[in-house]
């Protein structure tokens, strides 16, 4: 694992500062502008071909979208993010229709980068976005129903964080990620 403060530091402050919180402020609500920069940002990402295979259902503690997806959440991640401001579902258009047609073999690939997107705007504007997969992934899909094709994937809470992060996170090294995929029995 890599500890090297310096050059965590010389990185970017959006991307040096993100954290996933633990904790949301419930007081803070995340307005209809704020949500539309989310959007807009995500929408600008890369994809392959410009397919653009993402989707997104969103919901703000108050609105019926919230409530229907936080009767989801598993009780870990309920514990935090039912406090944030916005619930993100995010989907990928993976297959065409019905068929077994893929619509992208990026698909997934693409979501992440546009997330990536939605979470560094968040950090622009002073919020803080957790991404997470600690839901009932079956009942969320029977609930919401989306088109054929598409597949929920995730889930993002964004809002503003209360507390500060976590003092046991840490990365691979750079070494590691150069020599970990290739195999030294070559
Ligand atoms: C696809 C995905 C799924 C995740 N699922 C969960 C989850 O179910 N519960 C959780 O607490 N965090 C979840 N996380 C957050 C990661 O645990 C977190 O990003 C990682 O520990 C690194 O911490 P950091 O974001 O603070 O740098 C998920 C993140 C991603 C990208």
């Amino acid at each position: 694992m890599q500890r090297d403060p310096e050059l965590t530091r010389s990185i970017h402050p959006l991307l040096a500062e993100r954290f996933s919180p633990q904790q949301f402020d419930p007081s803070a609500a995340v307005d209809d502008h704020t949500v539309g920069l989310l959007l807009e940002a995500a929408r600008w990402a890369p994809s392959a071909g410009n397919s653009q295979p993402w989707g997104f259902f969103t919901g703000r503690p108050g609105e019926p979208e919230h409530e229907r997806v936080v009767r989801h959440l598993a009780p870990s991640s309920a514990r935090w993010a039912t406090n944030a401001g916005l619930l993100v579902v995010t989907l990928a258009h993976r297959y065409v229709g019905d068929t077994e047609l893929l619509y992208s073999e990026f698909a997934d690939y693409d979501l992440g980068q546009a997330v990536a997107h939605m979470t560094v705007q968040a950090q622009a504007m002073g919020l803080a976005a957790h991404q997470f997969r600690a839901f009932d992934l079956e009942g969320l899909t029977e609930e919401l129903r989306p088109a054929p094709g598409w597949a929920i994937v995730s889930m993002i809470a964004l809002g503003k964080a209360a507390g500060e992060p976590s003092e046991t996170r840490d990365r691979r090294s750079i070494a590691d990620l150069l020599s970990a995929p290739w195999s030294l029995s070559v």
